[in-house]
């Protein structure tokens, strides 16, 4: 290696980091939006650890609370075993994804009892001026108590009818029909939903953390609006407006209640029989547990200076990072931080919070059906970096959500990471093999000199937006430069010298110092994609010949003759049938799931089950035949009165036009809310004739998942036998007068 190019900042000091990342709670498998938060930090951790700092990165399960204690019940097992299978599954999902977590624990550990008593000790005991001032305060609850199951229910495990619109079988917080928003004890006729049982309101004795405490909220809007050590503001500009509103104006900020009486999965305190901390309160804890265990089992040492988890954590360099969900916000950057601070632990430096992902526009939700599952992803072969480098490019630092669709998905790796990135060794691989036996230019300093004004000279850019976690911007910034590296060999078109090659030396030298400063130029950028896609930037490595690179590795350049390996195949391209396996598609874009229903096109044949759609022992099933449906099995359709709000074609769907439908719905926030559907009505219907028309909606159909989005409904249309030509196709419209949202019966 012999150019130098000083292309990176001065290296800084070694830093010493411990990285977090949520605590998954253990009564689930991951999903996407797990996989989204642990790309993102592993993209920082490798970044960092290319740049030559110690990482430590660990995770855990979160296992205790109520709702995992109810769900390890009904499946007729200990909590502890019930979250031993979910941690079991946790290693191939993270494997999958090349994860580099460095430890993987439990907040059900030995470690977390200690350090969850520890904590809880110190602010018990705390002193201020010589004279105590606790931070623990012990107060009587009143709280909705269950007879038969003998214990106190969470609110959610509460329900009744809604004080204000009588509507049943309302959770205890909010009116899933009226939107009203109340206590549990304001539910009319309340029952647990565990037992059934009225409950009875009985109090008892909780412990409540002082947050309220004066210095304690100037403590919070101190850290929560201060600078790291690096001089950037701790917290993400949107995050500190958030935390502005909570700790308000005059400082009010209500004490936290961290006690619940046994029955509970959970730590107990230790100067209190039968409570037990919140399971927030020892979640945050779990992360150093796992840190402790990791440090005490002496992983650690393989990874940074022989050191105790006690000195670790107390030295001044080492930095404490966190990254969490928006929806996890309140308790780490008020709770943890002031627990911390007043026991005497060290206070994080960053919280570092995303959004969610979404897929297709939806949330995912199970029972929607819609959601992608990271093993299903896995298992029907997709490469997992397609996944890492889709993220990674949408991603930016701010609290922002991010989408990931099918074909934006196909499109952004194909086209980047194939179209652009491999294809520049796949296109030149050949020639410096074919005429020069695999050797580059003796001029490497010549060569190196081209390739850094093309990619090199912008590594301390791309580090920049790496450690910012700017990784979109960063994936751009390369995918530019791998442009100027395509349109450098287009330019030299070396097809062309190939040709002349065996007789004109000129032409032989272009050709190879062509392919030497596009094939340094490779060599570059598989080092500034290493974060994101650790696994194909070795194999780029594997084929330069060169040994994994670190980041300072971009000021260097390959050796004068050096030898390539040759070419084998880097990556391959997503193809469409494989997102179409991902969904549960078939090859129609048409839900496998829904396949054994009665295909929804022309005239609504409604959903029917499995079971009603097998022969029946009837001759006919029709209504001709004399089988009739009740009324009630009728009442079970919700038919609506719905306004087409606006409707277009559907991108590579010759059938499909996408309705959106309002059919007076509003969220639980009070905003409209408006449906997706789409409907097999192409053939007949020009979209911009349909916008402002009303039709009518079977509103309580199970959504169905399509390659193109969920679609959230069916309208309904008549039509003639051969229901898909375009004369025999009606919607069906109510008379002038009906409204969205009108109950059509
Ligand atoms: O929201 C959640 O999924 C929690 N299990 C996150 C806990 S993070 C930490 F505090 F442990
Ligand atoms: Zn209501």
């Amino acid at each position: 290696m012999t150019a130098d190019f000083t292309t990176s900042p001065a290296q800084e000091i070694k830093r010493k980091i411990f990285v977090t990342t949520a605590l998954p709670y253990a009564n689930g498998k991951f999903h996407l939006g797990h996989m989204m938060e642990y790309i993102q930090a592993d993209i920082w951790v490798r970044f960092q650890r290319m740049r030559g700092h110690e990482v430590h990165w660990v995770c855990a399960d979160d296992t205790h609370g109520a709702p995992i204690m109810i769900a390890a019940e009904k499946a007729g097992k200990s909590p502890q075993d019930f979250v031993a299978e979910i941690a079991a599954t946790r290693k191939e999902y993270l494997d999958g994804f090349h994860l580099s977590i460095d430890n993987w624990h439990s907040t059900d550990s030995p470690e977390n009892v200690e350090l969850a008593q520890d904590i809880y000790r110190k602010l018990r005991d705390f002193v201020r001026d010589g004279k105590p001032a606790s931070f623990i305060e012990r107060r009587s609850v009143e709280q909705f108590y269950d007879p038969v199951k003998g214990m106190f229910l969470p609110d959610r495990y509460i329900k009744g009818e809604c004080p204000k619109c009588g509507t049943k079988d309302q959770y205890g917080d909010s009116c899933e029909n009226c939107s009203a928003v109340y206590a549990p004890t304001d539910l009319k006729n309340p029952y647990s939903v565990l037992s059934g049982a009225t409950p009875e309101m009985r109090s008892s004795e909780h412990f409540f953390f002082r947050l309220s405490d004066p210095q304690c909220v100037e403590f919070l809007r101190e850290w929560t609006e201060g600078l790291d050590r690096h001089g950037k503001k701790r917290l993400q500009s949107e995050i500190i407006a958030k935390t502005k509103e909570w700790l308000g104006e005059d400082g009010k900020m209500g004490d936290w209640d961290i006690s619940r009486d046994a029955p509970y999965f959970g730590i107990p305190l230790p100067d209190a029989p039968g409570k037990y901390f919140y399971v927030w309160l020892d979640a945050p804890v779990g992360y150093l547990a796992s840190l402790k265990n990791y440090f005490d089992t002496g992983k650690a040492a393989k990874n940074g200076e022989p050191r105790s988890f006690e000195e670790f954590l107390k030295a001044e360099d080492t930095e404490q990072i966190h990254f969490i969900g928006k929806d996890i916000v309140y308790f780490h950057v008020l709770f943890w931080p002031a627990m911390l601070k007043y026991s005497g632990y060290k206070t994080p430096d960053n919280v570092n919070v995303h959004g969610f992902i979404t897929v297709g526009g939806e949330k995912m939700s199970k029972s929607r059906g819609t959601g992608i599952d990271p093993l299903t992803y896995l298992k029907i072969g997709m490469n997992p970096e397609w996944l890492r480098y889709y993220i990674a490019a949408k991603l930016n630092s701010h609290v922002e959500d991010i989408d990931f669709t099918a074909e934006d998905f196909m499109a952004r790796v194909n086209s980047d990471l194939i179209g652009k990135f491999v294809n520049i060794a796949s296109r030149t691989a050949g020639f410096v093999h074919k005429h020069f036996a695999g050797e580059l230019s003796p001029l490497a300093a010549e060569t190196a000199t081209i390739s850094h004004a093309m990619v090199g000279a912008k590594a301390s850019e791309v580090a920049a937006l790496y450690e910012s976690r700017e990784f979109g911007k960063a994936t751009r910034l390369i995918m530019d430069m791998a442009d100027a590296v395509n349109l450098f060999y287009d330019t030299a078109k070396p097809w062309e010298m190939a040709k002349l090659a065996a007789t004109d030396p000129q032409a032989r030298f272009a050709l190879l110092t062509t392919c030497s400063v596009v094939l340094e130029s490779f060599r570059q950028l598989a080092i500034l994609l290493t974060p994101i896609m650790p696994t194909l930037s070795t194999r780029a490595f594997e084929f330069l010949g060169v040994r994994q690179q670190c980041w300072s590795d971009i000021t260097s350049s390959l050796p004068a003759q050096h030898v390539i390996h040759p070419y084998k195949h880097l990556m391959s391209r997503v193809e469409e049938k494989q997102l179409d396996e991902l969904f549960g598609l078939l090859p129609d874009g048409t839900d496998k799931s829904a396949k054994t229903q009665p295909a929804q096109k022309g005239a609504a044949s409604g959903t029917t089950s499995k079971k009603s759609a097998a022969p029946a022992p009837q001759p006919d099933a029709t209504a001709k035949s004399g089988e009739f449906i009740s009324i009630d099995d009728f009442a079970k359709v919700d038919l609506r009165i719905a306004k087409i709000v606006n409707a277009e074609h559907v991108e590579g769907s010759d059938k499909l036009l996408r309705l959106t439908l309002d059919v007076g719905e509003v969220d639980t926030l009070g905003q409209p809310r408006l449906r997706n559907v789409f409907s097999g009505i192409k053939s007949a219907y020009a979209p911009e004739n349909l916008i402002g028309q009303f039709t009518v909606l079977v509103a309580n159909l199970a959504p169905r998942k399509m390659k193109f989005g969920v679609s959230d409904g069916m309208v309904l249309a008549a039509s003639a036998k051969d229901g898909n030509n375009a004369a025999g196709l009606y919607l069906l419209n109510p008379h002038t007068g009906a409204t969205a949202g009108m109950k059509v019966t």
